[in-house]
């Protein structure tokens, strides 16, 4: 039997959380990570191995990018519609176009010969880029993250009970 911990997690608090559970079942778990690349069709997991995957919820949603060669998701269809895309970050002057956030990330939001340039129709905004970028040059702006703090702290408030689906 192996363990998988396949996680997506832009700003790594996922991967705490993913980490920690993993190592409840073993300390030897195979570690695949979504946030940089999709998943690899060919890693085949067995009927006795377990799979341990997570991701993070943005806007109510599970962003379909991170687990679409996966699982098929569970919950309404249509896909209920992205309501963050004014969070989109955007870059400062301090942006040096180095590129790590355009290769940093697979929705290709961000593009590698103009790292400046940003597609908000593909942007999630899960805050990678604001999180890895050296020069600290990517923000969102300072009136829509407190409107989005105090949704959060509403809707993270009170304890989600875990829901089985099989
Ligand atoms: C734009 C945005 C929208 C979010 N929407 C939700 C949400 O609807 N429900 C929720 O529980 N958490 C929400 N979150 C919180 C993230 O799920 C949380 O920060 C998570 O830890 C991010 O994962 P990571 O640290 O692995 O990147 C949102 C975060 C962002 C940036």
């Amino acid at each position: 039997m192996k363990i998988y911990n396949i996680c997506f997690s832009p700003t790594g608090g996922t991967k705490k959380v993913a980490d920690i559970v993993s190592r409840g079942f073993s300390e030897q778990f195979e570690f695949i990570d979504l946030t940089e690349k999709s998943f690899d069709n060919n890693i085949s997991i067995k009927p006795d191995d377990i799979a341990i995957i997570s991701v993070p919820s943005y806007g109510g949603r599970v962003p379909e990018v991170a687990v679409k060669n996966i699982m098929k998701l569970e919950g309404n269809r249509p896909y209920k519609n992205f309501n963050c895309v004014s969070m989109v970050p955007k870059p400062t002057n301090k942006c040096n176009k180095c590129g790590l956030c355009a290769t940093k990330f697979p929705v290709g939001a961000i593009y590698i010969n103009n790292p400046k340039n940003v597609d908000s129709s593909k942007c999630i905004a899960c805050m990678r880029c604001v999180y890895i970028c050296p020069q600290f040059s990517r923000k969102v702006n300072k009136v829509l993250l407190s409107g989005a703090t105090l949704a959060l702290k509403s809707v993270c408030s009170e304890r989600k009970e875990c829901e089985l689906f099989i």
